[in-house]
């Protein structure tokens, strides 16, 4: 199949195959050796971080979810043997390097302010109000380079301090929300979580609001779908599951 016909669950599911059909030792030609948490394993060469780890062993509670490089819950920091840089990578995305040091960071406790966004318009003043630390911005551009999405962080903390909401919202657009940048920032800012509050203001207030989900909700104001609702929640949950499992999927 060619990548470009590939849905997303072909993605997926093919981002799992060694996990879920195991790894055959004698078929494996190249190997290199990984310390995990600071300690050595012998791993082949070729897996994802995420799958070497499975390989040595370890099983995910934390730090995986979608394993194809959408939620954020991977977040991985390394370094190579001979290096002295500390690097950043998501675990499910990042090919295993001989001589890599790594451990992963399941969670960054990063500030998060509680506001209504319905209370707020885009500008200055909503980030004054809720995050007034983003000015402390130092311009240092450690949080782009710990970026493992490419984006522009600093750029749209820039953009932010100029109040230009629609910039921000949209430079941190395919944002995954794994704190990466947080970590590595001098001036203790919680970046993720701004460009957050840029992309809803954006959305409530400088984007058409879209037809088919107006007429959708209005629907569902109306009572259209109560019946399917209350048949739903009066179903067992093994049905629900073969129900789920047996839906259409949309095509990625
Ligand atoms: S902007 Fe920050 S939180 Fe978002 S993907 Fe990049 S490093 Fe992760
Ligand atoms: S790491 Fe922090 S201080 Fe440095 S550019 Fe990014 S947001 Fe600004
Ligand atoms: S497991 Fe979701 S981004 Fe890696």
């Amino acid at each position: 199949m060619l990548e470009k016909d590939k849905n997303i669950m072909d993605k997926i599911a093919e981002a799992n195959k060694s996990v879920v059909t195991g790894i055959d030792e004698k078929d494996i030609e190249h190997w290199i050796t990984i310390s995990i948490l600071g300690r050595k394993y012998r791993v082949p060469a070729g897996l994802t971080i995420m799958q070497a780890m499975e390989f040595a062993g370890y099983k995910f509670i934390r730090s995986c979810g979608c394993r194809a490089g959408f939620c954020g819950a991977c977040t991985t920091v390394y370094r190579i043997e001979g290096d002295y840089r500390l690097k950043t990578a998501m675990a499910c995305q990042t090919r295993v390097e001989h001589g890599m040091y790594l451990t992963q960071i399941p969670f960054t406790p990063a500030e998060r302010t509680d506001y209504d966004v319905n209370k707020l318009l885009p500008g200055i003043e909503a980030f004054l109000q809720t995050y007034p630390e983003m000015l402390r911005c130092l311009g240092c551009n450690a949080c782009t380079k710990a970026c493992p999405q490419d984006i522009d962080v600093m750029e749209y903390i820039a953009a932010g301090k100029r109040g230009d909401v629609e910039k921000m919202a949209e430079l941190s657009f395919d944002c995954i929300q794994c704190g990466l940048c947080a970590i590595r920032c001098p001036a203790e800012l919680a970046q993720y979580n701004y460009a957050q509050l840029a992309r809803r203001l954006h959305g409530k207030y400088q984007t058409p609001p879209p037809q088919h989900l107006t007429k959708r909700v209005k629907e569902i104001e109306d009572g259209t779908f109560e019946e399917d609702f209350k048949k739903l929640m009066d179903t067992a949950i093994d049905e629900l599951r073969k129900l789920y499992t047996s839906r259409d999927i949309e095509k990625a």
